[in-house]
C-alpha cells in the first residue's frame, strides 16, 4: 500500500480522509495530544485493521473521538458529574470513561462494558470528525510499544505501507497523550494522567479525584488494571532508561558519573537533562528535555526525544525528573514506564 502525507488544513485532504473512513479504511491524524490512527468506530472490520496496524493486543481497548456532544446519543450514557466536565475541558485532552450500549462494538472496548470517549480540540481535527460525520476510533498512531507520535514524520516512521493517508497538521500542542478519567466506578479516579491535571479537574468537581495506583510504579503481579493499556511495555526506548532523583548537584554529578563510566566501558551513553544544565553536561551528550520550569515543554518534547535515542542507537540513558505534579505527573509518568521506574536516589534526600 503506498501512503500519501497531505496538509491536514487542506479542505481536499480532509475530503479524502473523511471519504477513506467511511469506507472502512484507516487514517493518520492529528490531534493536540498526539496524533491517532483513525477508523469508523461503528465498523468491526475497520476497528480491527487498526488492531493489526498497530501490533496491538485485542484486550487494549480504544478511545471514541466526536466533535459534538450529540453524537454520544444511543451510544453511551452520560452520568451525572460528566456534564461539567464536558462543559469545563472539551474540546480538550480529557477522555472519559461511560457506560455503553450495544452499538458500540465490541472490538473498540475489548468487550468491555465502559467505553472512552474525547472530543479533540484541535481545528483540523474537529474539521474532519464533522466532514466524516462518524464516532471515529483511534489510539495512538505508533506501532505497539514505540512512543506515542507527537510529529506526521513519527507516524510515517510507523505506518509506512500499512495505511493509505496521513494527515500532516505539525507537531501536536500537548504533545502527551489525553488524561483518562473513570466516572463508572464511584469517585473519579484519573487512570491515565494528561494535559488536564487532577488540579483542574477537582476545582471543577469539587470533590477529591483518585489517582489509579500504578500511575508512579508498576503494576504488582496480583494487581488488576483499571485500565488495560497499564499492562503493557510502553514508550520503552531500546536502551535502558534510569531516573536520577535527588538534589540538583548531586543528581547533575551522577548523570555525568554514570554516564562516562558506562561510556569507558564501552557502551553508547547520554543524558536527558533540563536545558538549563546543557552546558555543564556537555561531554554527556545531552538531550534537551526542556525548561525545568516548564514541565509543559518537557511533555511536548518527551517522545520525540524517546524516539532519537533509537535512532541513534543509546544503550544506556540517564534522565533529570520533574516534580509529579501538575503536567508533571503526566511527565513522570510516561518517563518513569520508559524506565520501567528504575530509579537512582541520589545524595541526601534533605538537602
Ligand atoms: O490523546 C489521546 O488519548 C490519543 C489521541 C489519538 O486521542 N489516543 C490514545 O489512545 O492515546 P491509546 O489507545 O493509545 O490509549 C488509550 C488508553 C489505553 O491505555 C486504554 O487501555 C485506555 O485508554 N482505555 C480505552 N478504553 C478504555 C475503557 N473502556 N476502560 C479502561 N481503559 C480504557
Ligand atoms: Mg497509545
Amino acid at each position: 500500500m503506498n501512503t500519501k502525507v497531505l496538509d491536514a488544513n487542506a479542505p481536499e485532504a480532509i475530503d479524502l480522509a473523511a471519504r477513506l473512513l467511511a469506507e472502512g479504511e484507516l487514517v493518520g491524524f492529528p490531534t493536540e495530544t498526539v496524533y491517532g490512527l483513525g477508523a469508523n468506530a461503528l465498523d468491526p472490520k475497520a476497528v480491527l485493521s487498526i488492531f493489526a496496524a498497530k501490533g496491538r493486543p485485542a484486550d487494549n481497548p480504544l478511545i471514541v473521538h466526536i466533535w459534538h456532544q450529540r453524537q454520544l446519543e444511543g451510544l453511551c450514557e452520560i452520568p451525572e458529574g460528566a456534564e461539567k466536565l464536558m462543559r469545563a475541558f472539551w474540546p480538550g485532552p480529557l477522555t472519559m470513561l461511560f457506560s455503553r450500549t450495544a452499538r458500540i462494538p465490541n472490538e473498540v472496548t475489548a468487550g468491555l462494558p465502559t467505553v472512552a470517549i474525547r472530543m479533540p480540540s484541535m481545528p483540523c481535527t474537529q474539521r474532519l470528525l464533522r466532514a466524516c460525520g462518524l464516532p471515529i476510533a483511534a489510539p495512538s498512531a505508533n506501532r505497539s510499544g514505540r512512543p506515542s507520535p507527537t510529529l506526521a514524520s513519527h507516524v510515517l516512521e510507523d505506518m509506512d505501507g500499512r495505511v493509505p493517508l496521513i494527515l500532516d497538521g505539525g507537531p501536536c500542542q500537548v504533545g502527551l497523550e489525553s488524561t483518562v478519567l473513570d466516572l463508572t466506578h464511584g469517585q473519579p479516579t484519573i487512570l491515565r494522567p494528561g494535559g488536564i491535571t487532577r488540579e483542574m479537574l477537582e476545582r471543577v468537581t469539587g470533590t477529591e479525584v483518585l489517582l489509579a495506583g500504578s500511575i508512579l510504579r508498576p503494576l504488582q503481579p496480583n494487581e488488576q488494571a483499571l485500565s488495560p493499556g497499564m499492562r503493557y511495555r510502553h514508550y520503552a526506548p531500546k536502551g535502558n532508561v534510569t531516573l536520577v532523583e535527588g538534589p540538583e548537584t548531586a543528581v547533575l554529578e551522577a548523570l555525568r558519573n554514570r554516564c562516562l563510566e558506562d561510556r569507558q566501558a564501552g557502551r553508547r551513553s547520554c543524558v536527558l537533562c533540563f536545558t538549563e544544565h546543557m552546558d555543564v553536561l556537555a561531554d554527556c551528550d545531552p538531550h534537551d528535555i526542556g525548561s525545568r520550569k516548564d514541565e509543559a515543554q518537557v511533555a511536548h518534547r518527551l517522545f520525540d526525544i524517546l524516539r532519537r535515542l533509537d535512532q541513534e542507537g543509546m544503550e544506556t540513558i540517564y534522565s533529570e525528573v520533574v516534580p509529579p505534579e501538575g503536567v508533571g505527573l503526566a511527565v513522570m509518568n510516561r518517563l518513569g514506564r520508559a524506565a520501567a521506574f528504575r530509579t537512582l536516589q541520589v545524595g541526601n534526600k534533605e538537602a
